[in-house]
């Protein structure tokens, strides 16, 4: 039976989580962990999931995922899609996004891409798509995909890793995110899992970093937007690791999200705070450009004070931050808060992971900046088109 695997790393924040939400700047790398897709042609004629009925409504993700890219109305058959993978769920390692990013680059292979002109897949070149580039493309809509063979143009059918694109992945792993937390998501997790290495955020063009687009959303709230750059992984030393320690308390996101809003919205002036997080992840930002990982350290900790300060760590969290202090350079909740994970930037990931186990934590070892969205197995056809 044909098949097509994809997979997409998690990623951890060093600096800025909630206050990205708002439109400040942050960090975040790609880890070693990943999620695994696997889709193929369901032959009982249903969707499944794990070998079970897809239960829809229980899966806004994957939901979201095939409203865009895989339209049954126009006769998209049913596909049977297994997940696999080490990302532990619910503890802002960003396993959903990952889930996304990969589920994204396996419809997009599974159909192909129609392009205007086959020797290009540039965006501007493309006849379907959901991407940066496309000033037209109604990116957070459900029913505009560009499709132009209605007005004549010939149009050829390009499959296999070309048709793939990241920034497509992330935009549409961005989506579906900002559906599943009621509207309020940044790019970070979604650009973070499909890119891979290292990626910043920020309110304005980073000189010193590559920048890959701007990502607009309105929020309940407002408009906001972001500049998505990656950060060179040759900046980064061979000897710095990231131990991931888990309190095993499940923290969804979008009960943290909504926490942060609803202290916002009975305190206006604890916007103060959202702020100073933003600031000290530019701090972060320079001490990474910089190279200075004594400093990424020290600024992370910080970033821990502010976290806490709004109410999204938690006991456990502290607990396990204050056992890997002694020895990593700086450590901090990572992701939503409220439980999940915490990670230590250390250059003695032994020892620091050993303290957190001896806190009751569960821990992970990942380098920085693994790579993006990767294409495990793919097929000479596709299993549905867009005629
Ligand atoms: C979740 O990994 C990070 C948050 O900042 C939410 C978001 O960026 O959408 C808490």
């Amino acid at each position: 039976m044909t098949f097509i695997s994809t997979s997409a790393p998690g990623k951890c924040i060093l600096f800025g989580e909630h206050a990205v939400v708002y439109g400040h700047p942050a960090v975040a790398v790609a880890i070693d962990q990943r999620i695994s897709i696997k889709i193929q042609p369901s032959t009982s004629g249903m969707w499944l999931l794990d070998g079970g009925t897809l239960n829809m409504s229980r899966n806004p993700h994957i939901k979201g995922l095939i409203d865009k890219l895989w339209p049954v109305e126009d006769g998209a058959p049913p596909l049977s899609i297994h997940i696999d993978g080490n990302i532990p769920r619910a503890s802002g390692l960003g396993s959903s996004a990952a889930l996304s990013v990969a589920l994204a680059g396996a419809l997009r292979l599974a159909r192909g891409r129609l392009v205007k002109d086959s020797k290009s897949n540039d965006q501007d070149n493309w006849a379907e798509g959901y991407g940066s580039s496309i000033s037209e493309s109604d990116a957070y809509g459900t029913d505009n995909g560009l499709f132009v063979s209605n007005n004549g143009e010939e149009l050829t059918l390009i499959i296999g890793k070309q048709a793939v694109d990241a920034d497509e992945n992330a935009i549409l792993a961005h989506s579906v995110e900002a559906a599943a937390q009621n509207g309020r998501a940044s790019p970070m997790d979604s650009s973070t899992c499909s890119h891979g290495g290292v990626v910043v955020i920020s309110d304005q063009i980073e000189a010193d970093l590559t920048h890959l687009y701007r990502r607009e959303l309105t929020m309940p709230d407002g408009e906001r937007f972001w500049h998505i750059h990656e950060l060179d992984l040759g900046k980064i030393p061979e000897d710095v690791y990231l131990v991931i320690g888990s309190t095993g308390v499940n923290a969804p996101t979008s009960k943290q999200v909504a926490k942060v809003a609803r202290m916002l919205e009975q305190n206006p002036a604890r916007m103060e705070e959202i702020e100073t997080i933003g600031k000290i992840a530019r701090r972060g930002i320079d001490a990474l450009i910089a190279g200075d990982y004594e400093a990424v350290g020290r600024t992370m900790t910080e970033n821990q004070i502010m976290l806490k300060s709004i109410g999204v760590s938690s006991p456990e969290l502290d607990s396990l931050i204050k056992a890997a202090a002694p020895t990593s350079l700086g450590a901090k909740l990572t992701g939503a808060g409220g439980g999940g994970c915490m990670i230590a930037l250390t250059r003695n990931p032994k020892s620091t992971s050993d303290a957190i186990e001896l806190a009751g934590g569960r821990t992970l070892i990942s380098k920085l900046g693994s790579p993006g969205m990767k294409i495990d197995s793919q097929t000479e056809i596709t299993f549905w088109t867009k005629s």
